[in-house]
């Protein structure tokens, strides 16, 4: 079997709302390849601090639950403790208290093992905030993708209503914005564009746009780095 780093990686960073998730899952569902959702991780975490009656600043104490906690990706589904928490998770509020437990160093520790886990043969998509600047910083391709802070608001607000979940979209957009900027100016780990990422503005451009660009400058980079990939649809 292949060497754990020589399994090729496209990392997915970027803000709130840009469309990671969905043009994530379509890219690996395209290449073949495996699927992180290493936000989901970070809910995860929150939910389950949360249900411990932990308070956010209790990093300590909510880092030293996570090696414990029973996480698992089936399909489009996470479970947590066997328990599917796919829709328990999605809320700004749980969003808001992964954004703030996701500042703290001892957890992102916590949570980094379980991320590089995910990369087994054929390849990984990895969609987050750190992927290309922390977590996979070998990545064969890092894409940084954008889109303006009304659009991506808008479409978490259309993806939340479709889940059941009551929100308005002025206030999810104030979360939003607040979420990013907590994000970009953390010590560890900022949401930040790595030094060789290529930045997607989706604003205009539909999923499938996006994934189509990726798959294109994947073949590039392939071809750059004399790796053999398979890339035919
Ligand atoms: O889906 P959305 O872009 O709104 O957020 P998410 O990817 O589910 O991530 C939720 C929160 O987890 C983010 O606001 C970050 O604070 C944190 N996170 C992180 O710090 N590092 C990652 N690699 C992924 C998420």
């Amino acid at each position: 079997m292949k060497p754990e780093s020589a399994v090729p990686v496209v990392a997915l960073d970027g803000p709130a709302g840009a469309g990671k998730g969905t043009v994530g899952r379509a890219l690996a569902l395209r290449l073949g390849w495996h699927y992180l959702d290493s936000g989901a991780l970070y809910r995860i975490a929150a939910l389950a601090a949360l249900r411990a009656a932990l308070d956010k600043t209790q990093t300590a104490a909510i880092a030293a639950l996570i090696p414990g906690l029973e996480i698992e990706f089936r399909g489009g589904e996470a479970a947590l403790d066997g328990k599917d928490v796919s829709r328990a998770i999605r809320g700004e509020g749980v969003g808001a208290v992964a954004s703030a437990i996701a500042a703290e160093p001892a957890v992102r520790e916590a949570l980094v093992a379980r991320q590089r886990a995910f990369r087994r043969p054929p390849g990984l998509v990895a969609d987050g905030r750190d992927m290309g600047t922390v977590v996979f910083a070998d990545a064969v391709l890092k894409i940084f993708l954008t889109a303006s802070p009304g659009e991506r608001a808008r479409r978490r607000y259309k993806q939340l209503k479709e889940q059941g979940i009551d929100v308005t979209l002025p206030r999810l957009e104030r979360e939003l914005r607040r979420r990013d900027a907590q994000d970009a100016g953390r010590k560890v780990a900022p949401l930040k564009m790595a030094g060789d990422a290529v930045m997607l503005d989706t604003d205009r451009h539909a999923a499938s746009w996006a994934v189509e660009q990726i798959v294109a400058r994947l073949a590039e980079a392939a071809k750059r780095g004399g790796l053999s990939m398979d890339l035919e649809p």
